[in-house]
């Protein structure tokens, strides 16, 4: 299913964002199923929201185990502990109230949210001695960020504190209305995503297809930090046709 150009990495261009949901649960349910508790780090933007809603249903349901696996995140604005509302944690657990159960049992690891460099170190050794990330989702910014590695980051960075981009905080300007949106945050690196096992990139709308572009078509590049991704031996990309839409060839099409 990989574009010819670009074997790496798989493409799938779907009918409609939302036929992605059940292929994201499918990834989750395959990692829990062969791994004894996988680590699984979330994306927390506004595309993975059916995505959290279904989730919450699995998982209170029990079609999904809890307990079966370990979860955390990419990113967080400085000084946004989890019940501040705004922040990545905040806005994750009211889309998929059961991960604050899991929070609130220890089974769900905060990024540390004040961005103290021990804060930070003692963070990458609590999801190294949880095995390592299995399954890391991921939202690309229009800017091409990934997490809140904008452009010009460093592909060599682990968890770390990060200015962030004007076209980030104009996105994330309405969730903070009446306040300024942050201008800081930490962010996990893009070494500490290429090194999760899989990688399941997610992009819907118009408004990402020039980010989707230069990820996947344009030379890799400190400009577009996705593209750091086109060296990751197992990564799947999934568009809508709006994000595929500057795309030079055709992507395979599944439903
Ligand atoms: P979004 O954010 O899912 O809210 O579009 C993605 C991102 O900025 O990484």
């Amino acid at each position: 299913m990989a574009m010819q150009a670009h074997p790496v990495p798989e493409v799938r261009v779907l009918d409609a964002a939302e036929n992605a949901v059940p292929l994201l649960l499918g990834e989750l349910r395959e990692v829990v199923a062969r791994n004894a508790r996988p680590l699984v780090s979330f994306a927390t933007g506004g595309t993975f929201a059916a995505f959290f809603r279904s989730l919450d249903a699995e998982l209170r349901s029990g079609h999904i185990d809890g307990a079966g696996f370990v979860g955390t995140h990419l990113d967080e604005y400085i000084a946004f502990e989890p019940n501040r509302r705004g922040g990545m944690v905040h806005e994750l657990t009211l889309r998929c109230p059961a991960l604050r159960d899991m929070l609130a049992r220890g089974s769900f690891l905060p990024v540390p949210c004040h961005g103290a460099e021990g804060s930070l170190r003692a963070h990458e050794e609590r999801l190294a001695r949880a095995g390592g990330i299995k399954l890391q989702f991921l939202g690309i910014g229009r800017n091409g960020h990934v997490a809140f590695n904008e452009p010009g980051a460093s592909f060599e960075a682990g968890f770390h504190v990060t200015e962030l981009a004007e076209t980030t905080r104009a996105d994330a300007a309405p969730t903070f209305v009446p306040d300024e949106p942050p201008r800081r945050a930490v962010t996990s690196g893009i070494r500490t995503i290429l090194d999760a096992d899989r990688v399941v990139l997610c992009a819907f709308g118009r408004g990402k297809a020039e980010a989707v572009k230069a990820m996947l078509q344009a030379d890799v590049s400190h400009s577009c930090p996705a593209s750091a991704l086109r060296s990751h031996p197992n990564a799947l990309v999934l568009l809508d046709p709006e994000a595929a839409s500057s795309l030079d060839a055709a992507a395979d099409v599944a439903n």
